[in-house]
């Protein structure tokens, strides 16, 4: 087999064979094909395609390239929940705690931000003194004694995904279906979850910018998972505007925390409820009531255990940024539109996301939003407060604010679009 041969088949638009597939990724693994080999077929995947056999096929032979895990020694049923990502996305945090809380594992394996999207373990690193790096057995510990666990994949797991993730990200080859739908698959069916419940995002702050092929990725990855034999659920949710009041790392905790504690922005409960329900329904679990777990406090119970389990402090004061700038409404009215990508792009360039993979996250850095589409504003008064240490990068990032927003004149009829579109 030779590498050449299989980059031209599927620029030719032809279908990679299983011999080919398994060739392929075992030996980029293995670093027998080059980079810039595995970029070329990326692209050629991204530009012509696979169809189902050639995922299916594709995933396993990424599955195969490290370890799998399994939870079987565990007493309550594993559910876990995968976001495609997103904007002020903190759901993961107070989700994990709170389905753990109401009777199921909830092995959360969890990435880092990269380009305007957030990621969860950067949020969680704001905590002083808290670990995203655990060993398997320690992953295995903290879930079976707290209920639930949020760390980075191990390097054994699905190391063909973690190479080839890498690459996509600075070759513009992301937002390809069957190359977004293996990587986050290989990853869960590796991890050895029961279910899993699929946040798949459509709008102006996801990778899938509309609904049909945010559709086509969720049936995608619900056929590869329940082929699996993991009882797999989508829902496709709105992100064309933030979630919540804040984008950035620390700002998210605080945001997480005060829903643990019963409070919060009604969107980031509406969908933690929304996902919990369905991870809680396809692990079985029929009797229990998520709302009243956030509300009585044993879902922030779980929270303060799971973060002292892995070596922080729930009580520890979170780091704020040295320097802030207030953005204000020009005019009084009807806040119609926020856009996502605008403020993830901005939240980014104050230091709250990385260019590279290996550069800094700063903990602080990032953007509030008081006011949300449908608010009624006032001329003068604060739309978003930027955060960052470094106030150099004020401009830059206000340059990716505007035209991120529109105010129409009061009075003006103004229709939310659902956060659960289907
Ligand atoms: N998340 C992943 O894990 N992989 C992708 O390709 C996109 C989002």
């Amino acid at each position: 087999m030779d590498v050449i041969s299989v980059i031209r088949t599927k620029r030719d638009r032809g279908e990679l064979s299983p011999e080919q597939i398994d060739w392929v990724i075992d030996a980029y693994t293995r670093g027998v094909v080059a980079d810039e080999q595995m970029s070329a077929l990326a692209m050629a995947i991204l530009l012509n395609g696979m169809n189902r056999a050639e995922i299916k096929r594709w995933t396993a032979a990424m599955i195969a390239s490290g370890e799998r895990m399994n939870f079987d020694s565990l007493s309550r049923p594993t559910a876990d929940k995968h976001s495609t990502g997103g904007v002020g996305d903190k759901i993961t945090l107070p989700l994990a705690p709170l389905v753990a809380a109401c009777g199921a594992a909830v092995p959360q394996l969890s990435g880092r931000g990269l380009g305007h999207t957030g990621g969860t373990l950067d949020k969680l690193e704001s905590i002083p003194g808290w670990r995203a790096l655990l060993s398997n057995e320690e992953m295995l510990h903290v879930l079976d004694t707290t209920g639930a666990v949020i760390c980075a994949a191990g390097d054994g797991l699905a190391p063909a995904d973690k190479k080839l993730y890498a690459l996509r990200d600075v070759t513009g080859t992301v937002e390809a279906i069957p190359l977004i739908a293996s990587s986050i698959m290989s990853k869960k069916i590796a991890e050895g979850t029961g279910s899993l419940v699929l946040d798949v995002k459509v709008g102006t702050g996801a990778f899938m910018k509309n609904i049909e092929d945010a559709r086509e990725l969720a049936s995608t990855m619900v056929a590869l998972g329940t082929d699996s034999g993991v009882k797999t659920i989508a829902l496709l949710t709105d992100m064309s505007t933030p979630l919540g009041l804040t984008a950035g790392n620390a700002l998210e905790i605080r945001e997480s925390v005060e829903v643990l504690a019963g409070g919060g922005p009604s969107d980031v409960v509406e969908l933690t409820l929304a996902l919990a329900r369905e991870m809680l329904d396809a692990a079985g679990i029929k009797d229990a009531d998520p709302a009243k777990a956030l509300a009585d406090g044993s879902a922030m119970d779980v929270w303060r255990r799971m973060i002292s389990a892995q070596g922080g402090d729930p009580d520890a004061a979170l780091p704020v940024a040295r320097e802030q700038h207030v953005v204000t409404a020009p005019s009084s009215g009807v806040l119609t539109r926020l856009d996502a990508y605008g403020v993830g792009v901005g939240a980014w360039r104050l230091g709250a996301g990385r260019a590279r993979k290996e550069d800094p996250v700063q903990a602080g850095a990032g953007i509030e939003l008081p006011a949300k589409p449908g608010d009624t504003v006032t001329a003068g008064q604060p739309l978003m407060t930027l955060h960052t240490d470094t106030p150099e990068k004020f401009e830059y990032a206000l340059a990716s604010l505007e035209g991120t927003y529109d105010i129409a004149p009061a009075g003006t009829a103004f229709s939310a679009t659902p956060i659960v579109l289907d």
